[in-house]
C-alpha cells in the first residue's frame, strides 16, 4: 500500500539522512542543497504554497520510504518540473518508485490541474530512466552534455507527461 503525503517538520531529519545518503545524493542534482536549514525550509515552503512547490513523503504502508519534490515552473502554461525523487535503499526493487511516480502524475495533473509535468535524469542513471519508462512519463529528448557533475558534463534526459496523455 503505497501513499503520499505533505513532509512536515518531522520529517526534517528523516529526509536528510536519505538526501544525502550515497546511495542517492550521486544522482541528484548537483545544485541541491542538502543541509538541515534548506531542507526545513523547503518543507515549510511545501506546507504554505501547496498548490506551487511540493515536498512529498511517500509511505509504504505507513512507513516513509520515499521522497518526491515539484515546483512550479510557469504559471501562465501550467508547467510543474518534478525532482528529488528518492526511494530508501531499503525499499528499493519492490515498484514504490513506479506506483508513487503515478500518483503523483495524477495529483498534479487532475487535482492540481497542471498542464505538464515533466523531469530531468542524467545520462548515467539507468535505474531512474527505466523507471520514469515504466511509470507512464514519455521520452522526449536528451539534453547532451548540459551538467557539470562528478568531473564530467552529463547529458540529461527530458522526460514529461501532459493532462491529454493520462487514460483518466
Ligand atoms: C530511481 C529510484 C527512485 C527508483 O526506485 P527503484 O526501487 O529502483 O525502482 P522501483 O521502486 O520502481 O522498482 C523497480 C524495480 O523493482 C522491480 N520490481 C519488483 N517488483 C515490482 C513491482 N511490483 N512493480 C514494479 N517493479 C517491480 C522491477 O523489476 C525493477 O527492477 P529493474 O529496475 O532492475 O528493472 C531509486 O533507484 C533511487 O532512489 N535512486 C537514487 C536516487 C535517484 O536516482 N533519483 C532519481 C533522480 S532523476
Amino acid at each position: 500500500m503505497i501513499s503520499l503525503r505533505r513532509a512536515t517538520a518531522e520529517d526534517v531529519d528523516w529526509l536528510l539522512a536519505l538526501l544525502t545518503d550515497e546511495d542517492t545524493e550521486p544522482f541528484l542534482g548537483g545544485q541541491r542543497a542538502l543541509d538541515r536549514e534548506s531542507i526545513g525550509a523547503e518543507v515549510e515552503r511545501s506546507l504554505s504554497e501547496p498548490e506551487r512547490f511540493g515536498r512529498l513523503i511517500v509511505e509504504s504502508d505507513g512507513e516513509r520510504a520515499g521522497h518526491m519534490g515539484f515546483e512550479e515552473r510557469s504559471e501562465v502554461h501550467r508547467i510543474a518540473h518534478i525532482g528529488g525523487l528518492a526511494v530508501h535503499p531499503d525499499f528499493r526493487g519492490r515498484g514504490v518508485a513506479d506506483e508513487a511516480a503515478r500518483q503523483l502524475q495524477r495529483y498534479l495533473l487532475i487535482d492540481l490541474g497542471f498542464h505538464r509535468i515533466q523531469l530531468k535524469c542524467y545520462g548515467f542513471n539507468e535505474r531512474a530512466i527505466r523507471h520514469s519508462e515504466r511509470a507512464g512519463f514519455v521520452r522526449e529528448g536528451v539534453e547532451r552534455k548540459a551538467y557539470f557533475r562528478h568531473g564530467e558534463w552529463q547529458d540529461a534526459v527530458l522526460f514529461g507527461l501532459l493532462r491529454e496523455d493520462l487514460n483518466v
